[in-house]
């Protein structure tokens, strides 16, 4: 596609004036790129930092409003709900996850009741906010159980959906969990909520924030290799995201974010269905020490978030959401 060549060819004329820049970018942000995580705790009036995720909080339900106000005003289309769980709600079969009172299933309900179709709602499908080791699933020497938490995930996601649920995005990498989560959405009557396949989802230690953020940190015995995938791998990604097409995931979800661009690229040009790219809490944390060290500015935040979308991803879960207006804006 060469059309010509040096000197009558300089492709610096289109970069000299700021107005050309411009007009020739081919990727940018806008709010609709963006899903917000929202992190909610127990008890009354609350906003707590978290010590690994400088700027970020976790909020009581009574707090909502005032970010969900904000995220709507700011046109952010979709928030993620993460709960962080007292240690004595948790135990080896998570069964919190199934209480109809859990942090999760009332801020749904509420935010659902004051807004509505106002702004979309996303949960994870998993135990692991609510297991006393810390795991994704039923455990038994040691190797999470595949079935027997897809059981488990059912009941889940249905009652997710009950309490108000748009979206849910099964995080735990079982085996055929999307099929089997349709399947009964369909047969109750939730045949219009969207499901969101955390499909590629690797064994990542950019998770380390997050899990100090929902209280499983000190808890987790071992590691997630047996059920999440190996980051050594690029063609098992696609196996997974057929598969997940196949039984019926509206979405997929590639996770980390930025080590893992090559597959963003591989599966929107493969695929063809909606992408989403989660940058997460240790990609986070990463770039706001190098902010706070002054290396850098927030450019390096715009130029990070930027390089998901020329890969392919169609919206970033990403913790800087509810800055990027003035950030954009600086
Ligand atoms: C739960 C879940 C995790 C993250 C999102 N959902 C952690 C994990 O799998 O251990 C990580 C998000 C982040 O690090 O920002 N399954």
């Amino acid at each position: 596609m060469i059309t010509g060549k040096f000197p009558a060819l300089r492709l610096r004329r289109n970069r000299k004036t700021d107005w050309s820049r411009r007009l020739i970018e081919e990727n940018n942000l806008t709010p609709n790129d963006f899903i917000l995580p929202i992190f909610l705790i127990d008890g009354k009036n609350k906003k707590q930092s978290i010590r690994s995720m400088p700027g970020v909080y976790r909020y009581t339900i009574d707090k909502l409003n005032y970010i969900v106000d904000s995220a709507i005003k700011k046109n952010i289309p979709m928030i993620a709900l993460f709960p962080y769980t007292e240690s004595n709600k948790k135990n080896a079969l998570g069964t919190e996850a199934l209480n109809e009172n859990n942090l999760v299933c009332k801020a749904l309900q509420i935010i659902k009741r004051k807004y509505n179709k106002e702004i979309g709602i996303m949960c994870d499908v998993a135990l692991d906010p609510y297991t006393s080791h810390g795991h994704d699933g039923l455990l038994q020497d040691k190797y999470v159980l595949n079935d027997e938490t897809i059981k488990i995930l059912l009941d889940q996601s249905l009652l997710q959906a009950q309490m108000g649920c748009d979206v849910l995005a099964p995080s735990d990498m079982m085996d055929g969990r999307i099929g089997e989560i349709r399947k009964y959405l369909d047969k109750n009557d939730f045949k219009m909520t969207q499901i969101l396949s955390y499909a590629v989802k690797y064994a990542s230690s950019f998770y380390g924030p997050f899990r100090d953020a929902v209280g499983s940190k000190n808890l987790l015995k071992g590691n997630k290799k047996n059920y999440q995938m190996d980051y050594r791998n690029s063609d098992e990604a696609l196996r997974e995201v057929a598969l997940d097409i196949k039984e019926g995931a509206d979405m997929v979800m590639v996770k980390p974010g930025l080590p893992y661009l090559d597959i963003i690229q591989l599966v929107k040009k493969k695929f063809k269905i909606p992408v989403f790219a989660y940058q997460v809490s240790g990609e986070y944390s990463m770039l706001c020490n190098s902010i706070d060290k002054g290396i850098t500015n927030n450019e390096i935040i715009l130029e990070s978030l930027i390089s998901f979308k020329r890969a392919g991803a169609n919206a970033i879960v990403t913790y800087f959401a509810d800055r990027l207006d003035k950030i954009l804006k600086d």
